[in-house]
C-alpha cells in the first residue's frame, strides 16, 4: 500500500518521496532515556531517525488496521521523536479488511493533535485490501484509491505552499 501510494506521489507531485519502511529501519522499543521533547537524543538508530523525520516537509502515517486501530510499530516510531513532527501537514493512509482501515486512521488523530500536526483531508483507506493483492504481493489499487490518494497529496502540496508562504 504504501509503496503505490510512493508511486502516486511520485508521478503526481514535485514532493522529494523519502518511503520510511519501518521493517527495514527496525527501530527498538523506544530506548531513549530522556523524554523526547527534551531532544537530546543519544542512540544512533534515534538520531538517523530524527534526521528523516526533521528534513521532511510533509508526512504520512501508514498503517494497516489490527483489532481495530493502527499498528504498534508505527506509535513505536512516532513516541521516539518530537520536535521533528510538531506542524508539520499529515496525510493519514490505511487499508484492512471490512473497515478498510479508518478506524485505524482516526486512532491517530489524537496523536496528531498532541504533536500539533494539522491531519489533511482526506484520509485514504482501502477496503479488503488483501483481495486486491497481485501473486507477488504488489497492489493494482482501485481508480476510486487513487482519486483518493492523488486528492490527499494535492492537498498536502498546497498545505507545505501555504506554510513556506
Ligand atoms: C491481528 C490482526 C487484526 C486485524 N484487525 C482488523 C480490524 O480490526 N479491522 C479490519 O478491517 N481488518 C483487520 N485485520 C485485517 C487487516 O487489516 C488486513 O489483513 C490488512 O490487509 C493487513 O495489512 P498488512 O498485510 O499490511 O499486515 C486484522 C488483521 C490482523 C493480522
Amino acid at each position: 500500500m504504501s509503496r503505490a501510494f510512493e508511486s502516486r506521489a511520485n508521478e503526481a507531485t514535485d514532493f522529494d518521496v523519502d518511503l520510511a519502511d519501518l521493517k527495514e529501519i527496525n527501530l527498538p522499543f523506544l530506548d531513549e532515556l530522556d523524554h523526547p521533547r527534551a531532544g537530546n537524543y543519544r542512540l544512533p538508530h534515534t538520531l538517523e531517525w530524527a534526521k528523516r523525520v526533521e528534513a521532511a516537509d510533509a508526512i504520512v502515517w501508514a498503517t494497516p488496521q489490527y483489532n481495530g486501530s493502527f499498528s504498534a510499530p508505527l506509535k513505536n516510531a512516532i513516541d521516539f521523536l518530537s520536535a521533528e513532527w510538531v506542524g508539520k501537514p499529515l496525510g493519514l493512509l490505511s487499508w484492512g479488511g471490512k473497515s478498510g482501515g479508518l478506524d485505524a486512521a482516526n486512532a491517530l488523530r489524537p496523536i496528531a493533535a498532541v504533536l500539533q500536526m494539522p491531519v489533511i483531508e482526506p484520509i485514504v483507506g482501502y477496503v479488503n485490501y488483501f483481495a486486491d493483492l497481485n501473486d507477488d504481493g504488489t497492489l493494482t489499487p482501485t481508480a476510486e484509491w487513487t482519486e483518493a490518494a492523488k486528492r490527499l497529496l494535492t492537498s498536502l502540496e498546497e498545505s507545505v505552499e501555504k506554510n513556506a508562504a
